[in-house]
C-alpha cells in the first residue's frame, strides 16, 4: 500500500488521522506523550513539503459529547513544542469555523481538529460526517494505527471521498507485525502474558502455528494451570475457557512447540502494594492467595529460553507491574528482550507501558503504539483502518 512517500503532497490540504489518544494524570496533564512523538515524521514529512497539515485525533471515550478535559488544546501545546513549530487547536472538528481556519492555511502550518470523538458521528461511522471532514482536505493520510481497528468515520469513512495513503507510523507498524508473522528469523518465540486469558485467544491460535517456542506468564496462566488439574488457589480462572487452553496446548503439542508455563510464582493476598508476597512452586499455591507474578526461577528459565531466539514477539506482561512487589518478572523479561541480538517486537498498551517504564523501550527493535490494533494484528485479523486505504482511490 502506497504512503506518503509514495504521493505528491506539496502545498496540498492534507488531513492526517493520528492516535493521540495519550493517558492523562488525574490533574488532566498528559501522563505519556509517546504517541505524540510516533507522530512526528509523518507531520515532519509533511510539513517540509509545504503541505498544510490537518490533524485530528480522538481522546478517550466520550461518548459523543464535549467533555472539556478532553478537549486536544493541551495535545496541541505539547505537539508544538516537539515540531518546533505552532500547532491551531480548533474547537471543534467540522462546521464553518473549521472550514474558515482551514482556508487560511499556508504551506507548511498545522492545526489540530478537536477530539472526534465529542460528535457521536465519529463512533458512528456517519457518512454524512466522514464527508465533512474529508471536504477540508485533498488527500487523507491514515496515520492512527492504534486506532484502525476501529470502523469509525475518521478511520474508515473519510478514506471514500478522498484519494488515501498510510502514514509514515502505520507503514512502520504494518511491517513490523508483517515481517515477524510472515517470515521471521528463527528460532521465533513469542511471550504472552496478561490478566485474561480470553483477550489472547485469538493472538494464542494465530501465533501457535509461527512459533518454535510459547512462554505463556500472568494472570491468564491460571487457566493453563487449571486446565492442567493444578490448584490455583484464590486466581481467577476462566472456566468458560478451559478447552480453548487445552486445545492450543494440544496444538503446540502436535507441531512440536515448546510450550513453557511458570514453574513458579509470586502469591499474595492481595494485588496491592504492602502486600505480603511469597515464591511457592505453582503446582503448590495456597489456597487462599492469588498469582501476583512469575516467580524467580520461571524468570531465569524464560531468559534462558529466550537467549537463543531470533525473534521474539512479546505481549502482555507477566504480573502486576505497577505495583513494585509484583514487577520484577516482567521487569527480567523486558531486560532479557533488551539485550537480545535479534528482532524484538512489543504489543502496545501495557506491555509497552512496561518496557517504557523500565527505561527499555530504545533496545527493542520495535514498540508498538497500538493496544487492541497489536492485538488484531498478532490475532491475523485484517485491520479496518487499512482495508480502507485498500479500497480507496489512488492518489
Ligand atoms: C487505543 O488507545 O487503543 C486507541 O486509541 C483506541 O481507543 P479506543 O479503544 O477508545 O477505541
Amino acid at each position: 500500500k502506497k504512503t506518503i512517500r509514495d504521493i505528491d503532497v506539496r502545498g496540498k490540504r492534507v488531513l492526517v488521522r493520528a492516535d493521540f489518544n495519550v493517558p492523562l494524570n488525574d490533574d488532566g496533564s498528559i501522563a505519556d506523550d509517546t504517541r505524540i512523538r510516533a507522530s512526528l515524521p509523518t507531520i515532519r514529512y509533511l510539513c517540509e513539503r509545504d503541505a498544510r497539515v490537518i490533524l485530528c485525533s480522538h481522546l478517550d471515550r466520550p461518548q459523543g459529547v464535549v467533555v472539556e478535559r478532553l478537549r486536544l488544546t493541551l495535545v496541541a501545546n505539547r505537539l508544538s513544542m516537539l515540531l518546533g513549530r505552532p500547532v491551531l487547536a480548533l474547537q471543534d472538528c467540522i462546521g464553518p469555523e473549521v472550514e474558515s481556519a482551514v482556508a487560511g492555511m499556508s504551506g507548511g502550518d498545522v492545526l489540530l481538529l478537536e477530539n472526534l470523538r465529542f460528535h457521536p458521528e465519529e463512533r458512528a461511522n456517519d457518512p454524512a460526517f466522514a464527508e465533512q471532514l474529508a471536504s477540508l482536505a485533498e488527500i487523507y493520510v491514515n496515520d492512527a494505527f492504534g486506532a484502525s481497528h476501529r470502523v469509525h468515520a475518521s478511520i474508515v469513512g473519510v478514506s471514500e471521498h478522498l484519494p488515501a495513503v498510510a502514514g509514515l507510523l502505520l507503514a512502520k507498524e504494518l511491517d513490523a507485525f508483517t515481517r515477524i508473522l510472515k517470515d521471521p528469523d528463527r528460532p521465533f518465540a513469542a511471550v504472552i502474558g496478561g490478566a485474561k486469558v480470553s483477550d489472547k485467544l485469538g493472538v494464542l491460535e494465530n501465533i501457535v502455528p509461527r512459533v518454535d517456542l510459547l512462554l505463556i506468564g500472568g494472570g491468564m496462566a491460571a487457566t493453563f494451570f487449571a486446565s492442567r488439574g493444578y490448584g490455583t488457589g484464590a486466581s481467577t480462572v476462566e472456566n468458560d475457557r478451559l478447552d480453548d487452553v487445552r486445545g492450543i496446548s494440544a496444538k503446540a503439542a502436535e507441531l512440536g512447540v515448546r510450550l513453557l508455563l511458570p514453574g513458579d510464582v509470586v502469591v499474595a493476598e492481595r494485588l496491592d502494594a504492602g502486600a505480603r508476597a511469597r515464591v511457592v512452586p505453582a503446582t503448590a499455591i495456597p489456597d487462599d492467595l492469588v498469582i501476583a507474578d512469575i516467580g524467580p526461577g520461571t524468570a531465569s528459565e524464560f531468559g534462558q529460553a529466550l537467549a537463543g531466539c531470533r525473534t521474539v514477539v512479546w505481549n502482555g506482561p507477566m504480573g502486576v507491574f505497577e505495583v513494585p512487589e509484583f514487577a520484577e518478572g516482567t521487569r527480567r523479561v523486558a531486560a532479557t528482550l533488551a539485550n537480545l541480538h535479534g528482532t524484538t517486537v512489543i504489543g502496545g498498551g501495557s506491555t509497552a507501558d512496561a518496557v517504557t517504564r523500565f527505561g527499555l523501550a530504545d533496545e527493542m527493535t520495535h514498540v508498538s503504539t497500538g493496544g487492541g490494533a497489536a492485538l488484531t494484528m498478532l490475532a491475523g485479523k485484517p485491520l479496518p483502518g487499512v482495508e480502507a486505504l485498500e479500497e480507496a482511490e489512488e492518489p
